[in-house]
């Protein structure tokens, strides 16, 4: 295939995870068949995010402009400079991602004009990727429904943009399509019915729905089960269609709904997705990036004071950990716990890599790397929770790499919650253990950092931003605009790029 031959259109693209994958997929000859021609995102910072990375693709290959981006990256120069250096390069960026934040549902006009625009000019073959927002499907969104009065799934539009999904691909009558969801949509109901297999009917002839009746129709596959009979896919369990990223060669157990979608007249059959050797665990994937300490998040903040505060926190720890694993000395707890010297909360210092990840994903994290590391900055926290997060570090690694309960907190540390043991905050403070892959990274990360605890208690923090890409697998290079609760968030919806690349190459197989 010639470069850029195969034209992708991004719906609902988040920071572009998916995208990332796909547009970073090489065929047999070395070349990047894929191009993305549209990207569309409503929220503004991940907008910013995909329009820089979509900047950083269109300059990548000439080592001077990367020079440049990289000088951006290091905070040496401003967005709008390096923008003005490549006029070119930032207009057909800016036009990638439509110029602003659009919603699909909102601003249709301007949006499906553009795709039309793009498919007529066109000439071979075309790509639909892209998710659905989840919040209605997802099993934290539902039960935020059921705490809404007279909660309505009926009357949830966000329930229903799947349709603009079918929308597009009415317009585009793409070859392929690739869909993604949370794994809640193969269980979400509305009036009472389940939505799943509606969907999928949907999807099969998306012009019954669009009421455009020419439009071609799609079998719809499973990227991990073989179908029994591939000219008519039809599978008996709808979990078929989930995903596994941790078998793939994510660092992470990410369990996501993934549908390819090939047009009725293609006549070609996908293959399933290759299982990766073996899983690659937290530390590899984090455990060379320079360490942090965490601050404080009601006091202001200060080096010494932290090394004090976590010094002392550490022998009230080791006592108590002792006391748990029956463990004579506490004084050998205490030089596993204690604070790292001198440690700071970001830093620019140039990115490691582990050399016991697999040659793949070390190469794909570190291409065309800047010499900084980014956007790898540490949270404050609340005093109590620094002794929690000690606690759980600790109780972490003593156990072999399993993080604390709830009931497994000494009562001293139990927050003042009238349900810190029920189920739901059992597991509030949670580590993620070294070597095993790290649980799912949801936008959840934003709120605080209790899921996300770091494995080294001599850092006593949660994770960081960059840390969370290297699980979700952003190649180190990725940057992601806003503030540093707007950087969580992209990173936790996203698709991991890894596991996209590697869909990518299926899809072009069948193209
Ligand atoms: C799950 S994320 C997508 C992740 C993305 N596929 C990736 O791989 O990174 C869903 C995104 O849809 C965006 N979104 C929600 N409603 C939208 C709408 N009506 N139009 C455009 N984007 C929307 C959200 O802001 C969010 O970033």
């Amino acid at each position: 295939m010639n470069q850029g031959e195969i034209l992708v259109i991004d719906l609902f693209a988040g920071p572009g995870g998916l995208g990332e994958g796909i547009s970073s997929c090489k065929d047999d000859n070395g070349n990047f068949p894929f191009q993305i021609g549209v990207s569309v995102e409503k929220e503004a910072s991940a907008h910013k995010t995909l329009t820089t990375r979509a900047f950083y693709r269109k300059l990548k290959d000439n080592p001077d402009s990367l020079a440049d981006y990289h000088k951006y990256l290091e905070g040496k120069i401003s967005r709008s400079d390096l923008f003005d250096v490549y006029p070119q390069a930032a207009e057909e960026a800016k036009l990638e991602t439509l110029q602003a934040p659009r919603a699909l549902g909102d601003d249709n006009e301007l949006i499906h004009a553009r795709i039309k625009q793009l498919c007529e000019k066109h000439k071979g073959p075309k790509v639909v990727i892209g998710g659905p927002p989840c919040q209605a499907y997802s099993l934290a969104g539902r039960s935020r429904n059921a705490g809404i009065k007279d909660y309505k799934a009926e009357n949830d539009t966000r329930n229903f943009l799947y349709k603009e999904y079918l929308e597009v691909i009415s317009i585009a009558q793409p070859e392929v399509f690739v869909m993604e969801n949370v794994r809640g949509i193969l269980s979400a109901k509305v009036a009472g019915e389940l939505m799943f297999p509606k969907i999928l009917a949907d999807l099969r002839e998306p012009g019954k729905v669009t009421d455009k009746p020419g439009v071609k129709g799609y079998r719809i596959y499973s990227l991990v089960e073989p179908a029994t009979d591939p000219s008519d896919p039809i599978y008996k369990d709808s979990r078929a269609f989930l995903i596994k990223a941790e078998n793939y060669g994510v660092p992470q157990a990410r369990h996501r709904v993934i549908l390819l979608g090939i047009r009725e007249d293609i006549d070609r059959v996908p293959n399933v997705l290759k299982p990766a050797d073996e899983i690659v665990t937290v530390e590899q994937a984090i455990g060379d990036l320079p360490p942090l300490r965490s601050g404080f998040s009601k006091r202001k903040d200060d080096a010494f004071e932290w090394e004090v505060e976590v010094e002392s926190n550490s022998k009230l720890i080791s006592r108590l950990l002792a006391a748990k694993f029956n463990i004579e000395k506490p004084a050998d707890l205490f030089l596993m716990l204690k604070p790292q010297k001198a440690l700071k909360r970001k830093t620019s210092t140039k990115s490691g890599i582990s050399s016991s990840l697999p040659e793949e994903l070390k190469r794909w994290y570190s291409n065309n790397a800047a010499s900084a590391v980014l956007n790898h900055e540490t949270r404050g926290h609340m005093d109590s929770d620094l002794l929690r997060y000690a606690f759980s570090a600790g109780y972490t690694e003593l156990s072999g790499g399993t993080s604390p309960k709830a009931r497994d907190f000494p009562e001293e540390l139990a927050p003042n919650h009238d349900n810190w043991k029920s189920g739901s905050h059992a597991d509030r403070f949670r580590t993620q253990a070294a070597d095993k892959c790290a649980t799912t990274v949801t936008s959840h990360i934003s709120k605080d950092g209790h899921y996300f605890i770091h494995y080294d208690p001599s850092q006593c923090r949660s994770l960081t931003v960059r840390e969370a890409a290297r699980l979700q697998t952003f190649p180190d290079n990725y940057f992601f605009e806003g503030n540093r609760t707007q950087q969580y968030v992209q990173v936790g919806n996203a698709v991991p790029p890894y596991l996209a690349k590697q869909i990518a190459k299926i899809v072009l197989k069948c193209l």
